[in-house]
């Protein structure tokens, strides 16, 4: 397809969030009606709101869309459609169906674009073993799209941002970068190789995360996207009452996000990131800069990020990687809560 959908924006993917200070002064004051089935709201910053139906079943509800995050129109439809898939996971249910949400401009762009993008979403969201149940189109430039999701959770089985204890190790699913890498491909900086590289892992599901996170009666976990590793971080440490050790080494980097870094690709959402974080942050003396803007960086259909116990850690770890999550990694540990919330180890 030669149409380059990364040409209608100068902000892509989860880099398109309103900035996390802003949110939360808009959030600010708003009531939040509580209801008994209401198992996770709004208040703990959560990827998506849980509702009990029964005493076995718990609805899991979320939605996520965006402007283009890469120049193909399927591979931008895989992407959104796996970000938004994300949040179920997270929480560790599964998907059950989803709405397409589509801001399309039809005078300006072809809708054989529109369709390939559609055909993007669909194929992953059957992927997921769930099904597309409709859906809602405005026209509206730069193009955006995204999914609603349903999924499904026993609610013993529920992850949520606010259950990690201290003594846990933390463990990162997918390498991060790609928003570095994605400014550098826009410039023509980047490598093809680390372009690919970024598309497969925004691409892949965070399917076996969940199972793994099951599977090892994981508690604590949330995905990583437009806010950062340490943004997300920094809210599962807040949500739990716990700080976070982040050993920076240990984090895994998509290839080529460094040396597009240390060339000065900063996406402007890191900065915004790390005025909204760093605050909250103590960083090692000495800390390497380019380290620390990709732990700033935005993430785009980013990994899991959760807590596990010491006992179960190395298993769930083998597990991950057994289940092509080949770079997920224990980057921390969880302490009691002291003057910081995260502590960054160079
Ligand atoms: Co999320
Ligand atoms: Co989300």
């Amino acid at each position: 397809m030669s149409f380059d959908l990364l040409k209608t924006v100068e902000y892509g993917g989860c880099s398109a969030k309103l900035p996390p200070d802003q949110l939360t002064d808009a959030l600010a004051g708003l009531t939040h009606t509580k209801h008994e089935r209401l198992l996770v709201d709004i208040n703990t910053h959560d990827d998506a709101g849980v509702w009990k139906l029964t005493d076995d079943i718990a609805l899991i509800q979320t939605t996520d869309f965006f402007p283009p995050i890469c120049s193909d129109p399927y591979e931008f439809g895989q992407i959104a459609a796996a970000n938004s898939l994300s949040d179920v996971y997270a929480m560790g249910g599964k998907p059950i169906n989803a709405l397409n949400i589509v801001m399309f401009p039809q005078n300006r762009i072809g809708l054989d674009v529109l369709k390939e993008i559609l055909r993007g979403g669909i194929d992953k969201v059957n992927e997921s073993g769930a099904v597309i149940v409709g859906g809602h189109t405005i026209d509206d430039y730069p193009p955006k799209y995204g999914l609603a999701v349903t999924g499904i959770v026993h609610p013993d089985d529920l992850t949520t941002n606010a259950a990690a204890r201290a003594g846990d190790f933390l463990i990162l699913t997918k390498a991060i970068g790609t928003g570095a890498i994605v400014a550098g491909h826009r410039i023509e900086e980047g490598t093809e190789n680390g372009y690919r590289q970024a598309l497969e892992s925004m691409k892949q599901l965070n399917s076996a995360g969940a199972e793994v996170m099951k599977k090892h009666k994981v508690r604590s976990a949330t995905d990583i996207t437009g806010f950062s590793l340490l943004g997300h971080a920094m809210k599962m440490a807040k949500a739990s009452n716990v700080s976070f050790r982040i050993f920076a080494k240990d984090v895994p980097l998509l290839d080529d996000a460094y040396r597009l870094v240390e060339m000065g690709c900063i996406p402007g959402a890191s900065f915004r990131n790390q005025r909204f974080a760093e605050e909250h942050c103590n960083f090692e003396n000495g800390m390497d800069y380019n380290l620390k803007m990709l732990l700033f960086d935005p993430q785009t259909s980013g990994g899991l990020l959760f807590a596990v116990s010491e006992e179960n850690v190395e298993s769930a770890l083998r597990d991950l990687h057994e289940h092509d999550n080949l770079q997920a990694a224990i980057i921390g540990r969880v302490e009691k809560k002291k003057s910081h919330m995260l502590y960054i180890c160079k």
